[in-house]
């Protein structure tokens, strides 16, 4: 079987899949179909977390996804942050990393909270809304922005280009296809890069800029990693909110009750969304996994969404529960690599929850959300949803 095949995302069998295959320890090979290669599946929480251990070795140079392999190699590779290693990863790292940090998510509080609950507000009519194209993808595309410094005045336009370009949505918007959005962006990106070598601030572009090492091409090569990291993902844990609310009406009391709640929730939320189905890596020398040889050069994918649900590390782990502790979760990856933006994300969603317990009474979801098509991005194509206000 092929396990990059796309259609095996769309139900929920997925799940009795991964249970099975994350009991049985197994290592399973998928031949050459959706990576030219074909690549190995790991999926227990143990395997999983040992292909990022600082000493594993792989590689993330040729690429994090499925599709590529050590000969089918990512272009971005040693340049873009995620698809870097060793000492240029750690220098990528050390100059992008304050801008994505705590203590920045801390400074963006009070703006992102206006944003989410102006978002809030405007679903608060007693129609239906698809949270999934609306309001899910705008939040961290507002954030990237903030991130960016992106002008008031640019905003709407390269809020809309990224739901367009990443949104899953087959609709044409201003005569695009989603990858000419994308390179809209990257052209726009560019032009940013232009303005701001004339005109330095204090954001991520300039900061990138006042590094000599890097080409004007690594600095938008560098944005796009923060755009496509901070949109993809993100916006599948927001709608997951919504979907939760629906299934689970308490929970919004609970969070009018014991605000502090709050945290253990965001760690439930992002363990059981896992937008981020899978990372691959490439072995750099033969190694053994689960007694399973695995030649150097081979590409081998960690199915994270599967490593959520292993039974050793999150009893009963198909209950979705508010206040899981431990919930040593991989939904942000584990390592070198672990994700950067994790403290943009989780004000996100606590901002989100927060603005939903104080305004809203409960969030119905009156049609089966349609999942995405996706062997990576684990979500929904459309979720509606209506908000009674409070
Ligand atoms: C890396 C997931 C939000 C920026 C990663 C990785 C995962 C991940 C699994 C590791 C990739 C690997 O090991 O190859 C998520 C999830 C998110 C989220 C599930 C939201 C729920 C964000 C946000 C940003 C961001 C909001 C920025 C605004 C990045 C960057 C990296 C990264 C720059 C590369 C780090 C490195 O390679 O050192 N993310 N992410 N992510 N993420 Fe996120």
């Amino acid at each position: 079987m092929d396990l990059g095949d796309a259609d095996l995302y769309l139900s929920a069998e997925r799940y009795q899949r991964w249970r099975e295959h994350t009991e049985a320890d197994a290592v399973l090979w998928s031949g050459p179909g959706t990576s030219p290669g074909g690549f190995w599946s790991v999926f227990s929480h143990e395997h999983c977390r040992s292909l990022f251990a600082h000493s594993a070795p792989f590689t993330s140079e040729y690429g994090m996804m499925i599709g590529f392999d050590a000969d089918h190699p990512d272009r971005s590779g040693g340049r873009m942050l995620v698809v870097s290693d060793g000492a240029r990863h750690a220098r990528l790292r050390k100059l992008i990393g304050p801008f994505l940090s705590r203590m920045r998510a801390v400074s963006m509080e009070d703006a992102v909270r206006r944003e989410i609950r102006t978002h809030v507000e405007a679903l608060c009519d007693g129609e239906v809304h698809d949270v999934a194209t609306g309001l899910a993808p705008r939040i961290p595309a507002a954030v990237v922005c903030e991130v960016l410094d992106i002008p008031v005045g640019e905003r709407d336009r390269l809020i809309e280009l990224t739901n367009h370009a990443f949104g899953g949505a087959d609709e044409t918007f201003d005569k695009m296809t989603p990858s000419q959005a994308h390179t809209e962006i990257l052209y726009y990106f560019n032009d940013l890069i232009a303005r701001r070598r004339r005109r330095p601030g204090q954001d991520l572009i300039s900061g990138m800029l006042r590094d000599q090492g890097l080409s004007a091409s690594d600095v938008v090569i560098n944005c796009d990693n923060v755009l496509i990291g901070g949109n993809e993902t993100t916006r599948h844990a927001i709608a997951g909110c919504f979907e939760i609310l629906g299934e689970r009406p308490e929970l919004l009391t609970l969070l009018r009750e014991r605000p502090e709640a709050v945290h253990p929730l965001i760690e439930e939320v992002l363990r059981w969304t896992s937008p981020a189905m899978h990372v691959l890596r490439v072995a750099t020398e033969q190694v053994t996994i689960g007694g399973q040889e695995i030649a150097k050069g081979s590409a081998v994918v960690a199915w994270l969404a599967a490593a959520n649900r292993d039974e050793r590390v999150f009893p009963e782990a198909d209950v979705f529960r508010p206040d899981r502790q431990p919930n040593k979760h991989l939904g942000f990856g584990y390592g070198p690599h672990v994700c950067l933006g994790a403290a943009l994300a989780r004000l996100e969603i606590r901002l989100l929850l927060e603005a939903l317990a104080e305004l809203t009474d409960a969030v119905v979801v009156p049609t089966p959300p349609v999942a995405l098509r996706s062997n990576l991005v684990q979500g929904r194509r459309s979720l509606r949803v209506t908000v009674t206000p409070r």
